[in-house]
């Protein structure tokens, strides 16, 4: 028996969340395992209610499971996202999620807009650094207000930080089968930061010498990830950087609607949760794509312990985008809770 949190949070978020739960409910019967999921009422309306984001002792609380589920967080009765910040940064940094990985793959050709690209073109992942960078909020106003306002943002990158997200990538390089680490910084500008991300990376890369290591500039990277990027296959990179270039991967694979993501400390518990956020538009529509969430959960299940019901996951997935049980934005005519019972259909 494993114990689940699950954190719906604001607007699609609780839709998509409960097709994932669907999903976990069924293959779980499939597999003969068992999860117990407990749900957690965290987000903007326990924010606007009682002034409460992440509660007292949440994080000692979470330690004692063995995964973290979250739908998304964002609602504009809270412009300033408090309670976003506070609950998904709070997670990430609180239990020290220091990898954010974030897979890019095609599971549909017709998904990508990248002409002429099949499925094996686009399949990579990435290691975002997910606990230092610029997101630490490290800086201060000078004059605030007035005309000659100075405002400094800084970027802390420490040794330790660096190394660890490095190694991380070439550890899951080695044990994936993967041929390829490739490095993505600013060196040319950012001389001392990004100078600590290169020594580390030569160094770190000594140590794998059957992986073949190669770092770019982000920039390039941007473009290359349109025009070549069968290249890839993992990129570990920085915080901020990874936040972009996986929207980015995100598009190459069928939108956000289709991106899964996990906030991992190998050995701790760990959040999952998809890289959209929660579309305050589409909220209670039940039109959002709930497939980047299944797919989220399908790395927690790998994570915990269950390799075989997350491929499978995966696997119904890639049937479902084939027989079309899709939603709008990737082209069909599902609703979100179609979409989930169309995937619990397929996993026999
Ligand atoms: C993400 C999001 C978050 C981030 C925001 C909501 C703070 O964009 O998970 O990629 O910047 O990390
Ligand atoms: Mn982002």
């Amino acid at each position: 028996m494993k114990h689940i949190a699950i954190i719906p949070g604001d607007g699609i978020g609780v839709e998509v969340t409960r097709e994932a739960v669907k999903v976990l409910s069924r293959v779980q019967q499939v597999y003969g395992f068992s999860l117990q999921m407990t749900h957690f009422d965290w987000g903007a309306e326990k924010y606007l209610r009682e002034g409460v984001t992440l509660p007292e002792g949440a994080l000692e609380m979470l330690s004692e499971y063995d995964a973290i589920f979250a739908g998304a967080f964002g609602d504009p009765r809270v412009p300033d996202m408090k309670h976003a910040a506070d609950i998904l940064l709070g997670l990430r940094f609180g239990l020290d999620l220091y990898i954010n990985l974030r897979p890019v793959k095609l599971l549909h050709e017709g998904l990508t807009p990248l002409k002429g690209r099949s499925r094996k073109d686009i399949d990579f992942v990435v290691f975002r650094e997910n606990t230092e960078g610029m997101y630490v909020n490290s800086g201060g106003f000078f004059k605030k207000g007035t005309p000659d306002e100075i405002a400094i943002q800084e970027e802390l990158n420490t040794r330790k930080g660096v190394e660890r997200i490095i190694v991380a990538a070439f550890e899951y390089a080695v044990k994936n089968g993967r041929k390829r680490v490739t490095m993505v910084d600013k060196s040319n500008v950012l001389r001392y930061g990004h100078d600590l991300w290169q020594r580390t990376f030569a160094e770190v890369a000594k140590r794998y010498p059957a992986i073949e290591a190669n770092t770019q500039y982000v920039d390039a990277t941007a473009m290359w990830m349109v025009l070549k990027p069968e290249q890839f296959d993992v990129i570990v990179t920085n915080n901020m950087f990874g936040d972009i270039i996986t929207d980015l991967g995100a598009a190459l694979q069928g939108g956000l609607g289709m991106a899964a993501s996990g906030n991992i400390h190998p050995g701790r518990v760990s959040l999952f949760e998809p890289v959209h956020g929660s579309a305050p538009k589409y909220a209670g529509k039940n039109v959002s794509n709930p497939m980047g969430a299944i797919l989220t959960a399908a790395m927690m299940l790998e994570y915990i312990g269950y390799g075989e019901a997350a491929k499978a996951i995966e696997q119904a997935v890639v049937e479902a985008l084939a027989q079309g049980s899709t939603t709008r934005d990737i082209g069909g005519r599902c609703s979100t809770s179609e979409v989930g019972d169309a995937i619990c259909a397929l996993l026999k």
